[in-house]
């Protein structure tokens, strides 16, 4: 019996995250943030000083990182069994998360992690590749997007709110930039899967976008 997977994949802000806890709460199914994957990543190679541009270094932090999910309201991650969670969402750690993400000796490393989070009864999967890649035979797969504009105001909300410091144009040249690097990059490239469900949220409030999706899920 295979075991059934939603992947939602899209560039930054454009509220997979939001989108995908609160579908998964309302199947009851399983959520992999897999982007927290590569975010841990960054973690630990800047903690550890590791030189970014040493693949095969990286790829060895990325071999014996050990990590813990915890997903309740929030999502607890814990790395070598301390809690990272706080650190994990400022646009830093995602900027170095996305150098890391483009070496494919790291993302083979870190494809049975994630491909281990399908139980069932099910799982939403959000990130860059999970329709193309990690799952690429899921059953509904959904690209997620808005413009860069509406993006980066997501985001720089979002920021706020979790008490970080932002501003507001920084934040919205930061993820241009960091889509780009995930668009070009040779392997596993942020592109809609052939198969999935492209869904512009730009004019759409997060409960609209989180009924389109839980309708893909009843046909
Ligand atoms: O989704 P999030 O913004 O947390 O992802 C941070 C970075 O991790 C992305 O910019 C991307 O480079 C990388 N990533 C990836 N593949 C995924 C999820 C995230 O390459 N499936």
């Amino acid at each position: 019996m295979t075991i059934p997977v939603l992947t939602i994949d899209g560039p930054s802000g454009a509220g997979k995250g939001t989108v995908s806890r609160a579908v998964a709460k309302k199947l009851g199914w399983h959520y992999l943030d897999s982007g927290s994957i590569y975010r841990s990543l960054a973690i630990s190679v800047l903690d550890q000083q590791i030189d970014l541009m040493d693949e095969s270094a990286v790829t060895q932090v990325a071999k014996n990182m050990q990590l813990a999910f915890e997903c309740n309201d929030e999502l607890v991650v814990k790395l070598q069994g301390v809690d990272i969670s706080a650190r994990l969402p400022t646009e830093e750690t995602g900027a170095v998360a996305s150098k890391v993400a483009a070496y494919p000796a790291v993302r083979k490393v870190l494809l049975q992690k994630q491909k281990d989070f399908r139980q069932l009864p099910g799982l939403v999967a959000d990130g860059r590749d999970m329709g193309t890649v990690v799952f690429a035979d899921a059953d509904i797969k959904v690209f997620l997007t808005a413009s860069a504009q509406e993006r980066g105001e997501r985001r720089f909300k979002q920021l706020k709110e979790k008490g970080i410091d932002a501003n507001l144009g920084k934040i919205t040249a930061e993820i241009e930039l960091r889509d780009r690097r995930d668009s070009e990059r040779k392997t596993a490239p942020l592109i809609p899967a052939e198969d999935a469900f492209y869904l512009d949220s730009s004019d759409l409030t997060i409960d609209e976008v989180i009924n389109q999706v839980i309708t893909l899920t009843v046909m």
